[in-house]
């Protein structure tokens, strides 16, 4: 605080009398909040952010599929006298606001369906066969979209840049990944990213800072063994009792060489040999997930499951081997909240929706794409309540029933745009003539 009040009195003696006094005025955060907000729930923005999201859901596409989703950012963008690049990582965007001059801050919006079969019936259903917004991604999109109007109407007095990213491919895909590859966010130095909630109140949001989602990985095994009768076990090599060994060591990972008060999982998901009763297979699959909120953790699981699997199948005469399908399915490092973003966006989120309604999030070992942006700079991801009691809602992210407070739109907005904003405003770089 003591560092802050003191760059602002330096800049303003150092600045000149007829310098722009905007430039230096300290921005009321509180009258910024109420501001945004206000403007996003009247009911003409409001209507259209429905509209957006209603249109986002009906038509859900899969990872780097989002071939609709991103014409109709893009046509959102263009009604609104934004320019963007694209595509990038195939169907994402980037939309750029403000002078063109650091510092330069993101936003990010994940735009990816998953392959579920919507299961309630309204208006809006998924007209997608297999496919479903289950995970909320359309109302990320919407509500970046609607940052982007406040954003626009505030264009003069942004302190900065800020760079609107639309992601592709956030399940499983590492779709962040290939943004940063890309080189599409090489000169944001800070950004912020939101997901919706059904566990908490419409008009909550919850983070902590440091570690908050887990890094996450795959596993593929195979274990070859020597096939034959199931009569005459002694002439094969048995691969499933070698699985079933492997698999119950594998739990031993975590409870016998795992600092206790630290959060780590080792979980197989599937098996797979022969189908037949009578027959000892020659090959039997299986695989899982690990995860760990540290980078170090999800290596040292990484190197003991490879180890314990090999082993486990030598004892038993087979042989293993292990895939962690990094290709395909790029491990997830931990998503870790930057300690001064995180507060940041804290200070912003209690100024918008009051104190009480900004909550300390515990860690979950679920994972989020938006590990890639906090790896390389500063980060923070935030939780927003999407559960309005009155609707019955289903609690669960992934599930073909969910259900979102479409309210939560015009409040993510707000929340985003107000975070830009004053981000910018506490950052901007003083120009000395
Ligand atoms: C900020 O604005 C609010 C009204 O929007 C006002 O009540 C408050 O006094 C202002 N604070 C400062 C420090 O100017
Ligand atoms: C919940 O939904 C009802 C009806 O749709 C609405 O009147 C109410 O304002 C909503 N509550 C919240 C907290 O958004
Ligand atoms: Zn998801
Ligand atoms: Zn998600």
């Amino acid at each position: 605080m003591g560092w802050f009040c003191l760059l602002t009195i330096i800049s303003a003696l150092a600045c000149p009398s007829t310098g722009d006094k905007a430039a230096h005025s300290r921005l009321n955060l509180s009258s910024l909040t109420r501001e945004l907000l206000d403007s996003a729930k009247e009911p003409e923005f409001f209507d259209w952010l429905r509209r957006v999201r209603r249109r986002i859901h009906e038509y859900p596409e899969l990872a780097f599929e989002e071939h609709e989703t991103s014409e109709l950012i893009r046509s959102e963008l263009d009604s609104l006298g934004i320019q963007y690049t694209s595509p990038l990582a195939k169907t994402g965007i980037v939309a750029s606001l403000g002078s063109g001059v650091k510092p330069w801050f993101g936003l990010r919006a994940d735009m990816d369906a998953l392959p579920i079969q919507e299961l309630i019936e309204w208006e809006h259903k998924s007209k997608n066969n297999g496919k479903m917004h289950a995970c909320g991604h359309d109302v990320h999109v919407t509500m970046l979209l609607g940052a982007a109007k406040l954003l626009q109407r505030k264009r003069d007095e942004l302190k900065g840049t800020v760079k609107l990213v639309f992601q592709p491919g956030e399940e499983s895909h590492a779709g962040a990944y290939h943004v940063i590859k890309e080189g599409a966010v090489d000169h944001v130095e800070a950004i912020f990213g939101l997901h919706v909630s059904p566990e908490m109140p419409t008009g909550t949001v919850r983070s902590r800072p440091g570690p908050l989602l887990a890094g996450s990985a795959r596993f593929l095994a195979k274990i070859q063994g020597k096939g034959g009768h199931a009569a005459r076990p002694h002439t094969t090599r048995d691969p499933v009792l070698a699985a079933s060994l492997a698999i119950l060591a594998l739990q031993q990972i975590v409870s016998q060489e795992t600092d206790p008060l630290e959060a780590r999982v080792v979980s197989v998901g599937f098996v797979q040999a022969n189908q037949a009763a009578n027959v000892i297979p020659e090959i039997v699959s299986f695989g899982g997930t690990f995860r760990s909120m540290t980078t170090e953790g999800l290596s040292y699981l990484q190197q003991r499951i490879k180890q314990v699997i090999e082993t486990q199948a030598v004892v038993h005469q087979c042989t293993a081997t292990i895939d962690f399908l990094e290709e395909k399915l790029r491990p997830y490092p931990p998503t870790v909240n930057d300690e001064s973003m995180y507060e940041h966006a804290k200070r912003v989120g209690e100024s918008m929706l009051g104190k009480s309604n900004v909550l300390l999030s515990p860690m979950v070992m679920g994972a989020e794409d938006f590990s890639f942006y906090s790896k390389k700079m500063a980060a923070a991801f935030f939780m927003i309540g999407t559960n309005n009691e009155t609707e019955k809602p289903t609690l669960r992210l992934h599930s073909p029933y969910l259900i979102i407070d479409e309210e939560v739109l015009p409040i993510g907005a707000a929340f985003h745009a107000a975070v830009a904003i004053s981000y910018l405003d506490n950052h901007a770089v003083h120009k000395y003539q």
